[in-house]
C-alpha cells in the first residue's frame, strides 16, 4: 500500500506461545498493525527451527499452533499476511545471494551466537547455523522491511541486515531500504519462578491457558521471600507478582502495593488477584481462538492467502535484484 511503512515481523514455530511472547513481541504487532500506518508481514520462520534442531517433524503442528495463538492475540490475517518462509522459495534464493556479501568472521562475531554457543555449550556449529542472521536478512530484505519489530536479543542481527544492504546497493545499486530494529515498551516479563518465561522451563502462562490453569500457576509464583506470612510487609518491588500486577492491573497497582508494604494484603490474596487480572486479560483471546479452533482447514486457508501475498510481493523484488546484479 502506498505510503504505509512495510513492517516484517517473525517467529520460529515453537509451538503455544505464552505471556512472555505477548510482551516481547506480540503486543507490539498488534499495537502496529492497528495503527494504521503500517503494513505488516508476519513471517513463521521454519527454516530456522533447523538451526539448533534437525527433527522438522514438529514443525508443521507447531506452526499451526503459533498462528492460532498469533489469531488470538488480534492479528488480522485480511490486513496482515501470516506465511511460512519455507513455502516462499525467494527466501532461499536471497539467502544464497547474501551469503556471498558477508564473510565468516563478521558472522562469527555476531554476539547472540557466541552467547547460544556458551549458555547452550554448543560444539562445531553448523553452516546453517552462523548464517542465521543472513536468512533473517533475507526474511526482510524480500518485503523491503523498513521496521521490524524485535526483542533485544535480535537487535545483532537487523544490524547484519542493514550492513547486508548496503553493500547489496554498493555493489550492485539502490535496491534495499536500511531497516530499523524497533524494542517494545515492556521490559521481558519474566516466568513465575523468577527466571526467563519458557515452556521448557515450566514457568511459563501460555496464552491459551484456562481461567484454572492460570490461577493454578500463580498459585506457585515465587514472592519476596521475606513475606512469609500475611501481616508481613513485602517488598513489591523485588516480587514477581508485582510485575505481573504492574502489567496487567494498571488500575489496582497503588492499592497493592501498600497492601503488600503495609502487611495488610497477603501472598495468597495478592497472587489470586493477579491471577485474575491475567484472565481478565486473556478473556477475549479465547473468544477469538474459539473461531478457529479445530478447524484447521480455516487456517490453512489463511496460511494459503498469506503465502501467496507473501510471494507476489517477493517475486516483485527479486525481479528486481536480478535486474540490478544484470542477470536472468
Ligand atoms: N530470529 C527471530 C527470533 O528468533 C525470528 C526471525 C526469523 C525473525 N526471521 C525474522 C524476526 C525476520 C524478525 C524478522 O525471534
Amino acid at each position: 500500500m502506498p505510503n504505509k511503512k512495510i513492517i516484517l515481523s517473525g517467529m520460529r514455530p515453537t509451538g503455544k506461545l505464552h505471556l512472555g511472547h505477548w510482551t516481547g513481541a506480540l503486543e507490539n504487532w498488534v499495537a502496529l498493525q492497528n495503527d494504521g500506518g503500517y503494513s505488516n508481514y508476519h513471517l513463521i520462520a521454519d527454516y530456522h527451527v533447523l538451526t539448533t534442531n534437525l527433527d522438522s517433524s514438529h514443525i508443521y503442528e507447531y506452526s499451526i499452533e503459533m498462528i492460532l495463538d498469533w489469531l488470538a492475540a488480534g492479528i488480522d490475517p485480511m490486513r496482515s499476511p501470516i506465511f511460512r518462509q519455507s513455502q516462499v522459495k525467494e527466501h532461499s534464493e536471497l539467502h544464497l545471494i547474501f551469503s556471498m556479501l558477508i564473510t565468516q568472521p563478521r558472522l562469527e562475531r555476531n554476539p547472540t551466537l557466541k552467547e547460544q554457543i556458551r549458555d547452550l555449550n554448543l560444539g562445531p556449529i553448523s553452516y546453517g547455523y552462523l548464517g542465521y542472521p543472513v536468512l533473517q536478512a533475507a526474511d526482510i530484505l524480500l518485503y523491503k522491511g523498513e521496521v521490524v519489530p524485535v526483542g533485544e536479543d535480535q537487535l545483532s542481527h537487523v544490524e547484519i541486515t542493514r550492513e547486508i544492504a548496503r553493500d547489496f546497493n554498493r555493489q550492485y545499486g539502490e535496491v534495499f531500504p536500511e531497516p530499523k530494529a524497533m524494542l517494545g515498551k515492556f521490559a521481558r516479563l519474566p516466568g513465575l519462578d523468577g527466571r526467563k518465561m519458557s515452556k521448557s522451563l515450566n514457568n511459563a502462562i501460555l496464552l491459551s491457558d484456562s481461567p484454572d490453569e492460570v490461577k493454578k500457576k500463580m498459585k506457585k509464583a515465587v514472592t519476596d521471600p521475606q513475606k512469609i506470612r500475611k501481616g508481613d510487609p513485602g517488598r513489591p518491588d523485588i516480587c514477581l507478582v508485582f510485575m505481573y500486577h504492574q502489567k496487567f492491573d494498571a488500575a489496582q497497582v497503588q492499592e497493592i502495593r501498600r497492601g503488600c508494604e503495609s502487611g495488610q494484603l497477603g501472598c495468597v490474596d495478592c497472587k489470586m488477584k493477579a491471577a485474575d487480572s491475567v484472565n481478565e486479560f486473556l478473556a477475549p483471546f479465547g473468544e477469538r481462538r474459539k473461531r478457529y479452533e479445530g478447524n484447521e482447514a480455516e487456517v490453512r486457508k489463511i496460511l494459503k492467502d498469506g503465502e501467496d501475498r507473501a510471494r507476489t510481493a517477493a517475486q516483485k523484488t527479486m525481479a528486481e535484484v536480478h535486474q540490478a546484479m544484470k542477470i536472468g
